[in-house]
């Protein structure tokens, strides 16, 4: 072979390689109303960033004629590139060769990227459509899955991993996504299950389609596995860029600043979205939206658990973690699904160095055998918990109700939260008026020429005593009582003088969050 034909044979099997599967199997991608796994990289990442790993892997099986089948790269696309700039490695996986399905080589190609991921110190994202375990090679398949598992424990907390599924995602292949940061799924075209409509049948008898047993709107809502849906591929690429802008490359540095002059901080929005009435509802979104830069709100997990809102948002260029209760969705009480929610984006904010800052107006713990049943003392315990082992400077303001034990766990000073900011609609008790009277003056009403008219009346004393932040601020739980108006100036140069904060934890090996 002569130096012109060697070169034509790399071109050749470069070319033959971008084909995946074949013409037929994109077309019948497209037809899926489904991107490539190549055209999805190219969306995804900076303009001619993509550098491929791994292009000419073939499969090592032999068993059912896939001796002589083979597609070079296997299954899935691998390598690195960026995004805003900024180094990460990619996997996407093919649906047009054997339907995506994982081989033993193509665990290899993935497993590859996300060692050097780990060695390097960058996100790995996941495009996932996939079949599922390569049938015909049985327990290397197995295997393949496992390795990558065991990666992606290995790697969590160390790299940010994102996971976008962007087709099938069945089996035991969603515990690899399950066990990355964020999980993002298309709206119609993706799902996610353990056993399939078939299986389920069988098994139950229920009879339930794919979209119904796993689609993007059940894990959005129902299940709270999808943190982040979108109407269709672009939208998820576009979304999943603007995700990682919030993040560090790693667990070792801080996300990146964007510019921001300091101007006029104050923010006369605030002053008049919490209602003169305690008991009526308001959106917390207005106040998150009201105090941090302009439009910088990334709210995940926004359809599931909706009485906690969290999310990434940015403060004079600063990337933060919100996690605020949310009155005008079961006036933001916290329950067993919303106390998930909050821990574990909390565990992620902390594991990544961004700052937290809390919205609390909170009256407590949602009661009923529902919720006892489902373990709340476990899962209030997980949000709990997640706080309190936080390192991340840490900051609340408290905008009405910090009730009962709600209060402490809602990053309150006592879990080591460092600065507690009230406004003056604060009321901070072990709970609401009206049933701490009826409790404590029992005997008063009841005794009572009209008791209707005395419990009013204790009502109103306990009130006075307790429906306000002063009480707090006395004992220095609240640092400082504030106008809604100032809120965005003071947490501007809060989170500024908390920059360089050091705290650890007491030497351990790890600890036992409830789980
Ligand atoms: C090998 C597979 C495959 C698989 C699909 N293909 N899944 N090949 N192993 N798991 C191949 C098909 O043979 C076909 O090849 C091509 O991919 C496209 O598949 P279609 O069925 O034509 O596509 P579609 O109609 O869109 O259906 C997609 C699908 C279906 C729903 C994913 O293919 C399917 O049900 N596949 C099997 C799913 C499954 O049970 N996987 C194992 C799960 S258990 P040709 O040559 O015709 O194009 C598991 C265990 C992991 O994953 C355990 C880890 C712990």
């Amino acid at each position: 072979m002569d130096r012109q034909e060697r070169r034509d044979k790399l071109i050749a099997k470069r070319e033959q390689a971008s084909l995946g599967g074949g013409e037929k199997r994109i077309e019948s991608q497209h037809s899926k109303g489904k991107l490539t796994a190549r055209e999805r990289l190219e969306y995804l990442l900076d303009k001619n960033s993509f550098e491929e790993v791994g292009a000419f892997v073939k499969h090592r099986s032999t068993d059912f004629g896939l001796d002589k089948k083979h597609f070079l790269g296997d299954g899935v696309v691998t390598g690195y590139g960026t995004i805003d700039g900024r180094l990460v490695y990619v996997f996407s996986q093919d649906f047009t060769v054997f339907g995506g399905s994982l081989s033993e080589t193509h665990a290899e190609k993935i497993c590859k990227i996300m060692d050097m991921a780990m060695k390097n110190g960058a996100p790995v994202i996941g495009l996932n459509d996939s079949g599922g375990a390569r049938i015909q090679e049985g327990v290397v398949s197995l295997g393949g899955y496992a390795d990558i598992f065991y990666r992606n424990t290995l790697a969590s907390g160390v790299v940010p991993q994102i996971s976008a599924i962007m087709g099938p995602c069945a089996g035991g292949a969603v515990y690899s996504p399950a066990i990355t940061d964020f999980i993002m799924m298309v709206q119609d075209t993706s799902y996610m299950f353990v056993t399939g409509p078939n299986v389920v049948k069988t098994v139950t008898n229920e009879e339930v389609s794919s979209e119904d047993l796993g689609g993007a709107s059940v894990h959005s809502t129902k299940s709270g596995v999808a943190h982040v849906t979108a109407a269709n591929e672009v939208v998820l690429l576009d979304q999943l860029r603007s995700m990682l802008s919030y993040m560090p490359q790693n667990c070792e540095e801080h996300a990146p600043m964007t510019e921001y002059e300091l101007g006029d901080e104050e923010r006369e929005v605030l002053k008049d979205i919490v209602p003169d009435n305690p008991n009526l509802p308001y959106d917390i979104r207005d106040v998150i939206d009201g105090v941090i830069d302009e439009s910088s709100f990334f709210e995940v997990h926004k359809d599931f658990a909706e009485n906690i809102v969290v999310g990434f948002a940015r403060l004079a260029g600063r990337s933060i973690g919100v996690v605020a209760n949310q009155p005008a969705y079961l006036a933001g009480v916290l329950d067993v699904k919303s106390s998930q929610k909050g821990a574990r984006f909390v565990r992620f904010c902390d594991a990544f160095n961004i700052p937290l800052l809390v919205f609390e107006d909170v009256p407590g713990f949602l009661p009923g055998t529902d919720q006892e049943w489902n373990a709340i003392i476990t899962n209030g315990a997980k949000l709990l918990y997640a706080f309190s082992e936080a390192t991340v400077p840490r900051i609340t303001v408290i905008t009405r109700k910090a009730y009962g034990g709600a209060y402490d766990v809602m990053n309150s000073k006592h879990i080591g939260a460092d600065m507690n900011f009230a406004w003056p609609s604060a009321e901070i008790a072990v709970m609401g008026a009206k049933g701490a009277a009826e409790i404590i003056f029992k005997r008063e009403i009841a005794s009572a020429d009209n008791p209707e008219e005395a419990w009013k009346e204790k009502e109103k004393e306990y009130a006075d005593i307790f429906a306000n932040p002063y009480r707090a601020a006395e004992r220095g739980f609240v640092d400082e009582v504030i106008l809604p108006e100032e809120t965005r100036t003071k947490l501007i140069k809060a989170f500024k003088m908390l920059e360089n904060k050091v705290d650890t934890l007491p030497k351990k090996k790890h600890g036992n969050i409830p789980l």
